[in-house]
């Protein structure tokens, strides 16, 4: 199995209709149900999320405007009020929902935890009034580093009920990676734990961020609220740093939700662009509400009686819109699992779905080639016949994986939604609705009602059927990022420039090539730009050459996607050596260690190859795309006159 190639994709040409005993109880039941809507929507969006927001939304005070539109920048549903913590809480609470398991934990060891919307709320309750107590106020920023426990959850709604924006960073990631972090946004506070489990291991979670702020490092942090989890030794400053159980002895169960306008800052997510360091992505409250909460109630086809299980991390936008927001707004049970498949517990997934019933599955492609690679007898084992509904996400699904989910999990009765957006669009834009959509392996099918996606050449003209192009959007829609935080410019330079305004039309432009087939279904080719996805992990290739330049034996790096079976891509470096450095195992090693202290684990070379030199232009420029080719150990293909020096292909082979 390789990453998924358009060939590769056209050899699976089944279609799969939606299952008729699901469309029956479907909310959108129909391809003609879908098109209406999506017709609807279309002409005159306006009034489509409008009549939306009104109907599925608590607000404290209505709108004026339903959007301003000043290209690049949109605003929705201006003047409104509203807080998303109480659209996700309270207003559940005087409906029978009250007493409803809102969120199921299963933690790494063995434990679990149910909190019902009632638990949920006080405990929210009860860290924003610790948070004020600790000089949080309205308008602040507040980092939040944590394991896959309720308290990173209730973290996130703590913040937004009280009006402060979060930003999350992936417990994965280093202490430099977090600093670089919480000093961008100049976070004002940190949410994290003592530790958390990770493949049967605690790992540090304290001490990374002790690291990150030692020395008034990130001088913006105040103070630190730490969750016990695995109760391992941790340095506690004193005046500094807070136990949550201490705190939350004396803490106050009420604290009303502060109304907030729509446009005001929700969270800041950072994300790996193709240059530069990792950008804030900007989401604002209302319309980021409205649109996860659509999202998850038509994509999921969303009932009453589910029990819903994403396996993402709540420090990616996965875990932000569809185990937080998404599904608490609309009232459903959300499961968060704290462990991974693992050689101990390789079957770890199925027994969650047969122990909780998860009727919903919402995963990953490398995950499913994981499961694949550990057996069939492992889901076989279980019974997982609660399932009603799979999904998946993070990167184009190769046919052969889809098919395995298809028949080995949702034992061929289960629809499959393939769901493609991003960081910086908040929620899904090209999604099945499985009631209504016949779906086609590899395919994310349809764009979601209100969503006007295209393919397009660089002048902004549409592709013809099966033509290759970039991906666009060329409408606002409510949850689109508004902005890169702090920096407005490099928003405008690198999600609307690519493709140029033309006749006031605008493009979003995000990364992605596609192209579109003659019954109009999209088909996600996968980036066009240096950005490459590791096991579903977005990663800029030019981050990791600025870690590696970073060590003093480096001179230059580059750092190139390699097709990777399990993982999609894999990081390749090539590195050339400073004058008084030798290539040795050792260095390779400690150069791969280099790159995890700077950034995290998940940006670990695979390999690293040394070389006296880089294929260049005459400009100057790193021909990358010979050094894709020589990672992946194929011929070097295309035109290669424009390179200087013809001899550094050769050595670069001569070292394969
Ligand atoms: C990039 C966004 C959005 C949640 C997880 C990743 C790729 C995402 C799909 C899909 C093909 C996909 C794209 C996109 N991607 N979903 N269903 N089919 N590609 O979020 O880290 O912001 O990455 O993931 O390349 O641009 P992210």
């Amino acid at each position: 199995m390789s990453q998924p190639t358009i060939e590769s994709i056209l050899q699976e040409n089944r279609v799969f209709p939606p299952p008729e005993e699901f469309s029956r109880e479907a909310a959108i039941a129909s391809l003609e149900d879908y098109q209406q809507l999506y017709d609807k929507a279309k002409a005159d969006p306006q009034a489509f999320w409008a009549e939306l927001a009104e109907k599925e939304l608590h607000w404290f005070q209505k709108w004026d405007t339903v959007l301003d539109w000043q290209p690049p920048v949109a605003k929705w549903f201006v003047g409104g009020k509203m807080n998303i913590s109480y659209n996700c809480l309270d207003r559940h609470l005087t409906t029978w929902r009250k007493n409803k398991a809102a969120l199921i934990w299963e933690g790494e060891p063995g434990d679990s935890r149910t909190l019902t919307y009632a638990q949920l709320h006080r405990e929210v309750c009860q860290m924003a009034n610790v948070l004020k107590e600790l000089g949080v106020q309205k308008g602040d920023v507040v980092g939040i580093y944590m394991p896959m426990i309720p308290e990173a959850a209730i973290a996130m709604l703590a913040c937004a009920r009280i009006g402060a924006a979060h930003s999350v960073v992936f417990g994965g990631f280093s202490s430099e990676a977090l600093r670089d972090r919480l000093n961008d946004a100049e976070a004002k506070l940190v949410i994290t734990a003592d530790g958390g489990y990770r493949k049967d291991k605690a790992v540090p979670l304290k001490e990374q961020v002790d690291l990150a702020i030692a020395n008034n490092h990130a001088p913006s942090v105040k103070n630190v609220l730490v969750v016990q989890r695995t109760g391992q030794k941790v340095h506690m400053e004193p005046g500094r740093d807070h136990w949550w159980h201490d705190l939350k002895l004396n803490a106050s169960a009420d604290c009303p939700a502060e109304p907030m306008d729509s446009e005001d800052l929700l969270f800041i997510l950072y994300t790996s662009g193709s240059t530069g360091k990792p950008k804030g992505v900007v989401h604002t409250t209302a319309g980021y509400n409205l649109y996860t909460h659509m999202t998850t109630k038509w994509t999921f086809d969303l009932k009453d009686t589910d029990v819903y299980w994403c396996t993402a991390d709540v420090g990616w936008i996965t875990g932000h819109s569809y185990i937080v927001y998404g599904p608490l707004s609309n009232g459903a049970t959300t499961l968060m699992y704290e462990g991974a498949p693992r050689p101990s517990n390789p079957g770890c997934f199925w027994d969650v779905i047969e122990k909780y019933g998860v009727t919903i599955f919402y995963t990953a492609p490398t995950a499913i080639r994981a499961f694949i690679k550990m057996g069939e007898h492992l889901p076989k084992a279980r019974n997982l016949s609660s399932l009603r509904l799979l999904g998946t996400v993070g990167e184009p699904i190769n046919p052969e994986a889809w098919m395995w989910y298809h028949k080995i999990i949702g034992n061929e009765r289960c629809p499959i939604v393939d769901t493609w957006w991003q960081t910086e669009t908040g929620g899904f834009m090209l999604t099945p609705l499985p009631g209504a959509t016949p779906t086609k392996p590899g395919s994310a099918t349809f764009p979601f009602p209100g969503i006007l996606a295209e393919v397009v050449d660089l002048d902004g003209n549409p592709a013809a059927d099966n033509e290759g192009g970039y991906l666009v959007i060329k409408h606002p829609w409510p949850s689109m990022m508004r902005t890169v935080y702090g920096d407005d410019e490099r928003f405008r330079r690198t999600y609307w420039e690519h493709i140029a305004p033309k006749d006031g039309q605008y493009f979003y432009f995000a990364g992605d090539g596609a192209r579109r087939d003659e019954e109009g279904y999209f088909w996600v080719m996968g980036r066009v730009d240096d950005v490459i996805s590791v096991a579903g992990h977005r990663l800029g290739t030019m981050e990791i050459e600025s870690a590696l330049v970073s060590h003093p034996a480096v001179a230059e790096a580059a750092v190139v996607g390699k097709p990777d079976e399990l993982k999609g891509e894999e990081v390749f470096a090539f590195v050339t050596l400073e004058g008084d450095y030798e290539e040795s195992e050792a260095l390779e090693k400690e150069l791969k260690q280099h790159v995890v202290n700077e950034i995290g684990a998940i940006a670990r070379p695979g390999e690293i190859r040394f070389t006296d030199a880089m294929p260049k232009t005459r400009s100057g420029k790193i021909m990358r795309r010979l050094l894709r080719n020589l990672a992946a150990g194929q011929e070097i293909a295309g035109d290669t006159s424009t390179l200087e020096d013809r001899t550094v292909l050769d050595k670069l082979r001569g070292g394969a």
